[in-house]
């Protein structure tokens, strides 16, 4: 990287607030010490999450966050926001470039809040949706009745077909049936590419909006190596953490339809937005959190990133291939993104216990549940696996073989006492964890100085 010389006001902020927290509170210090040197030493392949670049850290952490600023650009409830504004708006005109958006909203919290935002813009409650089952790996938020997405709206199912793809003409029935408000797609946990067009199609038939979810793929969409639904969709939501390595945070985008009034409303769709985020769902937003996707979307926009993509999609096939090679069933026959689910259940092992058991061993997936799955949400059948944290270690392909085996290795040597019970033997647990340390400094985080 190249050194810069001059120390400028916001390097010495940087210094010094660290410097700060270490003397005044070592306790605190010490901990995120112990949380930076867990992420370096083991293998994170939690499909949902990603190492966020440090340029977009760091920006969670400025004096930005000082300013009350209700309101967007230009047009604050709160003084002192000339910087602000800046931001919010850099912010926005990346998204709408990097997505091809007409209209951007970077104000939510969290992509479960862009949906709930959505949501609220072209429903009432009571009103029907359709979303993709949680089974199939759909998400909470398409009308689980764990979230206020089930629990306030009348929410409809569709599934997967017997090969395990969307059954998109079960999607046309439920909708011809049900004749929803909202028809949404995107998923969790699935790992194959989506026909947005088919979605787009049903809703006009039956007079649906479409919200197209793409919060794990949206990197693979911004890098053009999944079909973008920004103009099939009337509206995309996504979170910029899992797979835009930026902070924490959501989007709401609209392509072609953004000057479209609902039935009934003298409001364009990108109004609608613009009143459900503030003041409808939210007050103040999060100018530092707003800062970091600013800099994520304009790192998902850069050659470099488009690098990393190809990365994340090269690794998951190969990971697929390996666990195929090793005789796991791999749900959904393989993967077209950076997911791979496999069914663990089918070797003697619940997906809890081997996700405990893996993480006592340095290697971190998620249990997950799998199509016509049996098990509780709490147990399962199935893990889950995602490449975005291992390709910005810049590990190869053939890696994924070496990876394979020790997963292999610990669920082989799982005693599974219960569903939600196991044993594993120290010694050959900690000579796992010492293969994955090494496997972790042969390929460090290629972004983040190797711990001291
Ligand atoms: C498809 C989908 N939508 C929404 C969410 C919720 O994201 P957030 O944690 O930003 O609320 C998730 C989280 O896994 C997700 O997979």
């Amino acid at each position: 990287m190249q050194e810069l010389e001059t120390t400028t006001d916001l390097t010495r902020f940087a210094q010094n607030a660290i410097q700060r927290l270490r003397e005044v509170d070592p306790e605190l210090h010490a901990i995120l010490e112990d949380e930076y040197r867990r992420q370096a030493n083991v293998l994170t392949m939690v499909a949902s999450s990603s190492i966020a670049d440090p340029a977009a850290l760091i920006c969670e952490a400025m004096p930005t966050m000082n300013v009350t600023a209700e309101g967007y650009p230009g047009n604050r409830f709160h003084a002192g926001c000339k910087h602000i504004d800046r931001i919010e708006q850099l912010a926005i005109d990346r998204a709408k470039a990097c997505f091809g958006a007409q209209y951007a909203n970077v104000q939510p919290m969290s992509a479960t809040s862009a949906n709930e935002v959505v949501m609220f813009s072209v429903m009432k409650p009571g009103d029907t949706l359709l979303g993709l089952e949680l089974d199939s790996g759909g998400h909470l938020t398409h009308g689980s009745k764990a979230s206020i997405s089930g629990q306030v709206f009348d929410a409809v199912g569709y599934g997967l077909t017997k090969d395990e793809v969307i059954d998109y003409d079960q999607m046309r029935e439920r909708a011809l049936e049900h004749r929803p408000k909202l028809i949404i797609c995107g998923t969790t946990a699935y790992s194959r590419t989506i026909d947005w067009a088919r979605f787009r199609a049903v809703a006009d038939e039956v007079g649906a909006f479409l919200l197209a979810d793409i919060t794990h793929i949206a990197g693979l969409v911004a890098a053009g190596l999944h079909p973008s639904p920004v103009d099939h969709a009337h509206f995309t939501t996504m979170c910029t953490h899992k797979q835009m390595y930026g902070g924490r945070g959501g989007l709401i985008l609209i392509g072609k339809d953004y000057e479209m009034t609902a039935p009934g409303s003298k409001l364009t769709l990108a109004q609608m937005v613009q009143k459900r985020v503030f003041p409808y769902f939210q007050g103040a937003p999060n100018q530092s959190q707003i800062a970091a996707k600013a800099r994520g979307l304009a790192y998902v926009a850069s050659p470099e990133f488009k690098q990393v993509a190809q990365r994340v999609v090269e690794l998951a096939r190969a990971l697929s291939d390996a666990f195929l090679a090793k005789g796991y069933r791999v749900v959904f026959g393989g993967t077209d993104n950076h997911i791979v689910v496999v069914d663990v259940a089918a070797k003697g092992v619940s997906g809890v216990n081997a996700e405990k058991a893996l993480e006592d061993c340095g290697i971190v997936v998620n249990k997950n549940r799998i199509p016509y799955d049996q098990r509780p949400p709490t147990v399962t059948s199935g893990i889950r696996l995602g490449t975005n944290g291992l390709a910005i270690r810049e590990m190869e392909p053939a890696d994924m073989a070496e990876c394979v085996d020790l997963i292999h290795e610990v669920l082989q040597n799982v005693s599974q006492v219960s569903d939600k019970e196991y044993e594993l033997e120290e010694g050959f647990r900690s000579s796992i964890e010492e293969r994955v340390r090494a496997i972790a400094r042969r390929r460090p985080i290629r972004t983040y100085p190797a711990p001291l």
